[in-house]
C-alpha cells in the first residue's frame, strides 16, 4: 500500500528519502515521488514518476536535485486516478508553496474540490490528496500548523499526512487518522514514515502517532498536539525491537524465500515462554484477563482477511475440538456489512499480520460498537489493530516483507493452537492430553526444519508444472484451509489460476475440470480421513488427472496412486497444517521464479491493504 517517508536534519535529504522509499517497496506501489525544500532557492522541488523507484532516481539525476536537508516522499498504490506521473504524490497547492504526501482516503473530496474550484483553485490531478493540499492553502495565513488543522477538521475519511511549506523550511507537519505514522529521532535529525522499516537504519527511538495527533518536527524537536486542540502532549519515544538484518534479504534471492526458511525460528518465537509443561497447558499472559470471558462465551467469532482468514479457519477447528465452544469465522470485509449478531457473551477475535488492514480494523470497530470484547492475534507490535483490541496475542514472527504471507500464517496457526490448548484445559482436555499437545507443539519447529532441508521432489515437480494454466488444491478437515492457502499463494505470485476445495466437494462440480492439464495438489496425510482422501485421489486418477500428493513419511500406499509425492513428518492431525503448508509455499515460490516473475512485488498487490 502507499508509503510515506519524511526527513529533516543535516544530511542530504534526497538520499535519506530514496533509501526510505526503497525499504517500503515491499508494500506494493505503482508510482513514487519526492518534494525537497531547497536550501539555496528556498523553493520546493518536486519530482514524481510512474513505475519503479529506479525511474524516479533516474529522473532526479537528469534534473539535478537541489541541496536540501528536509523533504517528503511517497510510494503510491492507485485508488483515485490511474497510476501516472501527475497522480503520483507529493501534491501541491496553486503556487508551489505547499507540498503534501498522504496515505488514506478523503471521502468527501468531490464536494471539497467543487468548493475550492469555485474559489479559483486549479487542480491538475484526479486524486483526493491534491484537494487536501489546496484546502490547506485555502486556510493558510502564514501559520502552517493552523492551516493543516483547519483543513483536517473539514475532511471525512482517513489520513496519514506529512506537509512541507517553502515559508517554513525548518519544519515538517504530520497528522494521522486511521493511517499509521511513526516518528524516529536521532541527533540533529527527525524521520517520519508510514512503516518503521523505512527509518530503522537511522534510529531505534520511535514514537507511534495516535489518531488525531498532529506533530511538528524540526531537526531537534517535536511538538505534539491534537487536531482539535492546541494543548501540547508529551511525546513518548520507545525503543523499537526491529533490527536492520530482519528487514534485509540476508543472502536469499527473495524476502519470500527468506521468510519461508525463517519458519523454524519464527515458530519458536511464537511458542517461547508459552509452553507450560508443569500444568500441561499454554500460558498466554496477554489475554489472561479475558480468559473467563472466553470460557463463558456463547460464541467466538473470528474475523480476518486473506491468509489470516485461512489461519482463522484452522483456529476455529482447534478451539471447537478442545473446548466445545462454537466458533464462527467471517471475512472482515463482510462482517461489518451484515449486521452481525453479537451478544454480551460473544467474544470477537481479529487476526492480522500487519495490524493495519482496513477491513479488519473496521470489523474490530463494528464489534466493539456492538459491545463485544475484542481480542487480537497480531504480528506487528504497536499496530492499529494491536492498539485498538482489548487484549491480544502477538505472534512474534518478526517483520514479514514478502507480499505473499508465509511465516505469519504458520505463526497464526501456532497462536491459535496455544489459545485452544489454554482454553481446552479448562474445558475438555485432561492434564495428560494438554501435556502431550504441548510436547508435540515443541517439536513442530524442528519438523518444519526437516521439510525445508529435505531434498524432496519439489524442484522437479515445479519443472513439470510451471507452464500450466490451472491448478486444483484439495484437502479435508484441518487441511482444507491449507488447500485454500496453497492456492492463494500460487495465484498471488505466479498469476496461475488455482482453486482450493474440500477434497470431497470436488465431485460436486470441479471434477468436470479434471484432465491431464490440470495438476491436483492433494494433502493426503495419515489422519482420521486418510481413506476418504485416497478415494478422492482415485477419482482424479480415473479421469486422467495428474496428482501431486503431500503425504506422511512412511506412507507406501500413496506412491502407487499419486503421480508424485512430497513427504512430510507426522504430527498430530490438528497441528498438521503448519507442516503441510511448507511444501505448498515452496511450490508457489519456485513456480513464480521459473516463470520469471517478481516474487516479492507481485502485480496489483499491496502488503497491507489499508483501503476498504
Ligand atoms: O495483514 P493482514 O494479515 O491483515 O493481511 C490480510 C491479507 O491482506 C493478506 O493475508 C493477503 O491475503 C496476503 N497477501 C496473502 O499472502
Amino acid at each position: 500500500m502507499c508509503g510515506i517517508v519524511g526527513y529533516i536534519g543535516v544530511k542530504d535529504s534526497l538520499n535519506v528519502l530514496i533509501d526510505g522509499l526503497k525499504r517500503l517497496e515491499y508494500r506494493g506501489y505503482d508510482s513514487s515521488g519526492v518534494s525537497l525544500l531547497c536550501k539555496e532557492t528556498g523553493n520546493i522541488k518536486t519530482i514524481k514518476k510512474a513505475g519503479k523507484i529506479k525511474d524516479l532516481e533516474d529522473e532526479f539525476k537528469k534534473n539535478k536535485p537541489c541541496k536540501s536537508h528536509a523533504g517528503i516522499a511517497h510510494t503510491r498504490w492507485a485508488t483515485h486516478g490511474e497510476p501516472n506521473d501527475v497522480n503520483a504524490h507529493p501534491h501541491g497547492d496553486c503556487f508551489n508553496k505547499i507540498s503534501i504526501v498522504h496515505n488514506g482516503i478523503i471521502e468527501n473530496y468531490r464536494s471539497l474540490k467543487n468548493y475550492l474550484a469555485g474559489k479559483g483553485h486549479k487542480f491538475v490531478s484526479e486524486t483526493d490528496t491534491e484537494v487536501l493540499a489546496h484546502l490547506i492553502e485555502h486556510f493558510y495565513r502564514k501559520d502552517l500548523i493552523d492551516a493543516v488543522k483547519k483543513a483536517l477538521l473539514r475532511v471525512e475519511g482517513t489520513y496519514g499526512i506529512v506537509v512541507i511549506s517553502s515559508d517554513h523550511p525548518d519544519m515538517l507537519v504530520a497528522a494521522r487518522k486511521g493511517s499509521p505514522l511513526v516518528i524516529g529521532r536521532s541527533d540533529n535529525e527527525m524521520f517520519i514514515a508510514s512503516d518503521a522499516s523505512a527509518i530503522i537504519a537511522h534510529t531505534n527511538q520511535v514514537l507511534y502517532m495516535q489518531d488525531e495527533d498532529v506533530a511538528v518536527l524540526t531537526k531537534n524537536d517535536i511538538e505534539l498536539s491534537k487536531v482539535e486542540s492546541a494543548k501540547s502532549i508529551d511525546p513518548e519515544f520507545v525503543e523499537i525491537e526491529m533490527t536492520l538484518s530482519q528487514i534485509e534479504k540476508g543472502g536469499y534471492d527473495h524476502f519470500m524465500l527468506k521468510e519461508i526458511f525463517e519458519q523454524p525460528e519464527s515458530l519458536r518465537d511464537t511458542e517461547v515462554g508459552r509452553l507450560d509443561k508443569e500444568n500441561g497447558t499454554a500460558r498466554l499472559n496477554g489475554i489472561k484477563d479475558y480468559f473467563k470471558k472466553l470460557l463463558d462465551a456463547d460464541r467466538i467469532v473470528i474475523t480476518a482477511c486473506g491468509t489470516s482468514w485461512h489461519a482463522s479457519l484452522i483456529g476455529k477447528s482447534l478451539i471447537e475440538t478442545y473446548t466445545g465452544i462454537p466458533v464462527e469465522v467471517d471475512y472482515a470485509s463482510e462482517f461489518r456489512y451484515r449486521n452481525p449478531i453479537i451478544t454480551e457473551r460473544t467474544v470477537v477475535i481479529v487476526v492480522s499480520q500487519s495490524g493495519e488492514t482496513a477491513d479488519t480494523l473496521a470489523a474490530l470497530r463494528e464489534a466493539k460498537s456492538k459491545g463485544a470484547s475484542v481480542l487480537g492475534i497480531c504480528n506487528v507490535v504497536g499496530s492499529s489493530i494491536a492498539r485498538e483490541t482489548d487484549a491480544g496475542i502477538y505472534t512474534h514472527a518478526g517483520p514479514e516483507i514478502g507480499v505473499a504471507s508465509t511465516k505469519a500464517f504458520t505463526a497464526q496457526v501456532m497462536a491459535f493452537a496455544l489459545l485452544a490448548i489454554g482454553l481446552g484445559r479448562k474445558k475438555l482436555l485432561s492434564f495428560e492430553q494438554g501435556l502431550s499437545l504441548i510436547n508435540e507443539l515443541e517439536k513442530i519447529p524442528g519438523k518444519v526444519n526437516e521439510i525445508l532441508h529435505d531434498k524432496n521432489k519439489i524442484e522437479s515437480i515445479c519443472r513439470k508444472t510451471y507452464k500450466k494454466k490451472n491448478f486444483l488444491y484439495l484437502g479435508r478437515g484441518f487441511n482444507f484451509p491449507v488447500a485454500l492457502e496453497g492456492a492463494l499463494k500460487l495465484k498471488e505470485i505466479s498469476y496461475i489460476h488455482a482453486e482450493g476445495y474440500p477434497a470431497a466437494e470436488m465431485k460436486h462440480g470441479p471434477i468436470a475440470l479434471i484432465d491431464e492439464n490440470m495438476p491436483a495438489l492433494v494433502i493426503a496425510l495419515k489422519d482420521s480421513i486418510y481413506e476418504k482422501i485416497i478415494s478422492n485421489i482415485k477419482e482424479i486418477k480415473a479421469r486422467k488427472g495428474y496428482v501431486i500428493a503431500i503425504a506422511n513419511k512412511g506412507d507406501k500406499e500413496i506412491k502407487d496412486i499419486a503421480d508424485d509425492v512430497i513427504y512430510i513428518p507426522e504430527t498430530k492431525e490438528e497441528f498438521s497444517p503448519i507442516l503441510s503448508i511448507i511444501p505448498l509455499q515452496l511450490i508457489a515460490y519456485k513456480i513464480a521464479v521459473m516463470r520469471g516473475l517478481d516474487v516479492d512485488m507481485p502485480r496489483n498487490l499491496a502488503k497491507s491493504v489499508t483501503v476498504e
